[in-house]
Order: C-alpha cells, then structure tokens, then sequence
C-alpha cells in the first residue's frame, strides 16, 4: 500500500482529471492501493463544497467505470474541494490554510492538471505560501506534457519551476512511460541475451514507430490548433519509445541511471538541418472522411478551429542516432489522428540475410524478417521468421513467433495508475528529466521552425485513411513501407 498524502488536483474540474486523474485514483483504491489517510483535494474556480464536488465526480466516475458502492463511498469520503482561482494570489491562503490543517497528512503532492502557460505562476504562488518547503513531509509537483511550446519556451518554463522547486521535487509526466507494454521494450531487450547482439545497425535495417488513433480533437480544440501533431505526440511520447528501443543498457535500475542512457540517445540524434527538413519531416491535416462507417468532419470544421488552420494532424519523421549502434539506420516515426485504426506499434526490420540461398528454388523473394512490439490495443511482441512448410517442394512459410500474451486485461493497472503510485513513492525512473526535455526538443525544433514559416499549405488526408502516398518520401530506400498491422503479409501502402 502506498505511503499516506494528500493529493491536490489543480484543475479538478478539467478534461484530464475527469478522464485520467480521477479514475485512476479510484482505480487505485479499489485495489486498495491508498492508504486510509490519503485525501485528494480538487481545486478549481467552481463556487462549490466538498459534498457538491463529490456529487460530480459520483456521476463521472458512474459514466466511465462499472463501480463498487463501497468503493465508492470510501473514495467520495476522501474528497474535498478548494475554490481557487488561479489567477488570484489571495485565493492561495486557502490552499495553505487545507495544508496546514493536522486533519491532512502533510506530504503532498501538487498535480498542475491545468494548462502550461499556469505553470510557472502556480508554482511561484505555492512557494509564496511557502508549500514548496519539506520542513513537515514532502512536497511534490506534478506537470503534465507539454513542457514548453519550443525548445526555448522550455528553457524559460524549467528556469522558472526550478526557481522555486528542486529539481528532486518535480515530477514530469509522459504517461507512455506508464504504459506496460512501453516498459516491456526494456525487459524484452535487457533481460535476453539472444537480442543483443543483433540490436544494431549490423542486423538492423530500420525502425518504425506508429501511433494511430480514429480520434479527432474533440474538445480539444483550444490546446490542439497551434499545438499540433509534432509537439503533441513525437516530441514525447514517440521520442520516449524511440529512447527504450535505442539506449545502452543502464549500469543500474535507478532513475538517473535510466535516464543518463535515455539522454545519450536524444543527444545523439543527428540535428535536422533546415535545408534537409523537408527530406525528414512530413505533416498533414484531416479532411472529412469515414470512420467505422461514419462520417465525420473534417479538422477545419471542427469545433474551435480556425477555419484556415493549417495545424498538422498527422506529422512523420525521418530520425538517424550518430553512435555506434546506430549510425545509418533510419527511424521513422509517425503519428496521426483520424486514421484508419487505432494502434501504436514499434516495427524493427531486420537486414536481409547476407546470401540468397533460396534463388533457386521455388522461393521467389523472401521479405526480411520482423519484430513486432504492439503498444495498444494488442499488446505483444512477435517476431516473424520463416520455417519450412510440409510436402516434398521446397516451400517457406512466415511464422510469427510470439512473446508474450496477446489481449487485453482489463484488470490490469492502468499507466496513470502506475504514474500515480511512483509519484507516492518518490521514484523517478518513469518521468522525465529536465535534461530530457531539452534535448527532446531539439530534436523537432529545427523541423517546427520551418513549418512555423511555411503556413501558406498544408496536404490533407482523408480521415479513416492511413494518411498520404507522399509520406513516403521519407524513405530511404524503395523497398521500404510503412507497417500497419500485426498480423503478417499485411504491409500495406499509406
Ligand atoms: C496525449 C495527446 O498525450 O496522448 C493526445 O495529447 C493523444 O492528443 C494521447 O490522443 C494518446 O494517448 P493514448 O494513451 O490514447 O495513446
């Protein structure tokens, strides 16, 4: 069970506590995870109690769980509410007047679920209240991507949350690092030798990362249009899979260590120039289309859009690591919304063996094999290899070799829920450094630096598609294609 704390949720009424924070809360202490003591305390510009706050959450947690009224009850009785208006220095005193208060454990952990730009003044007022200082039990702050809007942005953001908070204090959430199957990659590569010696660019001959998702913005409209796909999703999820694919392994399991391996891996991305964005980087937007047999509109008629917005909803990237292991292997990195099916997969292709031995017999051409990591929904790893079928004609067939389980348990935790509880714990080793962050953003800046320039245009996809023939274009060879599917002999054009 976790350490007693009090949890304050900035934003309590918002997207992300409603959808994330909250259930994963409950979730937790449905697995009776909370210690008896925790309180969360949600806080927000509502002029509202604590009884009419936890009416509200009783009715959203009963739209999105199947729930236990005991559980509940228990949960509910946890719940107290603070009105707060960001904004208002005075209003903080409530805060710390909650803090001070014996009836609260006093190690508290801040979870700024509001929108960045907050960030820093939110901090500065905690740290005027003196909530910031460890004299009674910790304190610690929670900040949801994006960290900054630019890698300068994010410079000025990290100065000013280190003004008032140490560095050991701050908690950056990149919940794909809560994900199972993402830390799945780690054990799969470190705890079996077999892998390592054909993890790199002798055996290797590209690696892919997709995250697809049928989803358009839905309300989000107000973070998403300015934001776009190259910040919202490649600038951390993706480059956080593309770190665990690619890092050394770690002398230890702590965070720094962990973390030391996944900045050598951002460090060494080679630098975009701006001459060469376009033959690296590749964005797009969604025009209405067909999902699941339904219509749905397009990104500009989306509610909150700019009707000549030219965000990109879909963007690729070409990225190449200048180290040992990795130098002349390309990883694309793709992501979108509105496409064809909602997957997020790692595809590794290896090399073609060096000798064709089978030219002359009934096999034509075979494909080079590859290991599969499915992230969501399929949870698995396969690796395809080729196995002589019965009969007296020389025939192969692909075989998928599977490793773990596919299928999903829905009793499983949940990555908010992992998140959570390493946050109680004061372990790091899943969030990011502030190292981290930096080095993320120079990977895209020189790319969104250039696409800030040219907003004139922008290709469109049809939503329900697997984006553009042209995105093609970033690969290096021809026999190159991007894969769709899990399944073998599905490779299939965008
Ligand atoms: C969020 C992005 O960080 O991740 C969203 O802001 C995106 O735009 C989401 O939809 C995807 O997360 P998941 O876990 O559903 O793949």
């Amino acid at each position: 069970m976790a350490e007693p704390c009090s949890f304050a949720i900035f934003g309590a009424t918002g997207h992300l506590a409603r959808t994330k924070l909250l259930p994963a809360l409950y979730r937790l202490d449905a697995a009776a995870a909370l210690a008896d003591a925790t309180r969360i305390v949600g806080i927000g510009r509502r002029d509202w109690d604590d009884a009419a706050w936890r009416r509200r959450v009783a009715e959203q947690l009963h739209d999105q769980l199947p729930l236990d009224e005991a559980v509940l009850d228990r949960f509910l009785a946890r719940l107290h509410f603070v009105r707060l208006d960001l904004s208002r220095p005075e209003d903080y005193a409530r805060l710390a007047a909650v803090v001070a208060d014996p009836g609260f454990v006093p190690n508290w952990v801040f979870y700024l679920s509001i929108p960045p730009q907050e960030y820093a003044r939110v901090a500065r007022h905690l740290a005027q209240h003196r909530l910031n200082r460890e004299d009674q039990g910790w304190r610690r702050l929670v900040v949801e991507k994006p960290f900054g809007y630019d890698l300068e942005s994010a410079r000025v953001l990290d100065h000013s949350l280190h003004r008032d908070f140490r560095e050991a204090q701050i908690y950056r959430i990149d919940h794909y690092l809560g994900k199972e199957t993402v830390q799945n990659i780690f054990v799969f590569r470190f705890a079996n030798l077999m892998l390592e010696p054909l993890w790199n660019r002798n055996h290797i001959d590209h690696v892919q990362i997709t995250h697809a998702e049928t989803a358009g913005i839905g309300e989000r409209a107000g973070y998403y249009d300015g934001t776009g796909a190259l910040r919202d999703m490649i600038q951390s999820h993706l480059l956080q899979m593309l770190a665990m694919v690619a890092m050394e392994p770690p002398p230890r399991m702590d965070a720094e260590s962990l973390r030391d391996e996944k900045v050598k891996v951002l460090k060494s991305v080679r630098p975009i120039r701006p001459d060469a964005v376009h033959a690296h980087a590749f964005r797009a937007q969604y025009v209405r289309g067909w999902i699941r047999g339904e219509e749905v509109p397009g990104y500009r008629e989306e509610a909150g859009v700019d009707p000549d917005s030219t965000t990109e909803t879909f963007a690729a990237l070409k990225l190449y690591l200048d180290n040992w292991r990795w130098r002349g292997v390309p990883f694309y990195l793709r992501t979108g919304k509105r496409l064809a099916e909602d997957r997020a997969l790692i595809a590794i292709r290896f090399r073609h063996p060096p000798q064709q031995l089978f030219r002359d017999t009934r096999i034509e051409r075979l494909e080079p094999n590859w290991l599969l990591m499915g992230i969501q929904p399929d949870q698995c790893i396969r690796a395809e290899v080729y196995v002589r079928e019965r009969g007296t004609a020389m025939r192969v067939r692909k075989i998928q070799l599977d490793a773990t389980t596919c299928g999903i348990d829905i009793d499983r935790l949940g990555a908010y829920e992992t998140l959570l509880l390493d946050v109680i714990a004061g372990d790091h080793s899943l969030f990011l450094r502030s190292d981290e962050v930096l080095w993320a953003w120079r990977v895209v800046d020189p790319v969104l630096r250039v696409w800030a320039v040219e907003r004139d245009y922008i290709p469109t996809y049809p939503a329900g598609s697997w984006g553009l023939e042209e995105v093609r274009g970033l690969f290096d060879r021809e026999d190159h294609r991007w894969r769709n599917q899990l399944e073998a002999d599905s490779e299939e054009q965008p």
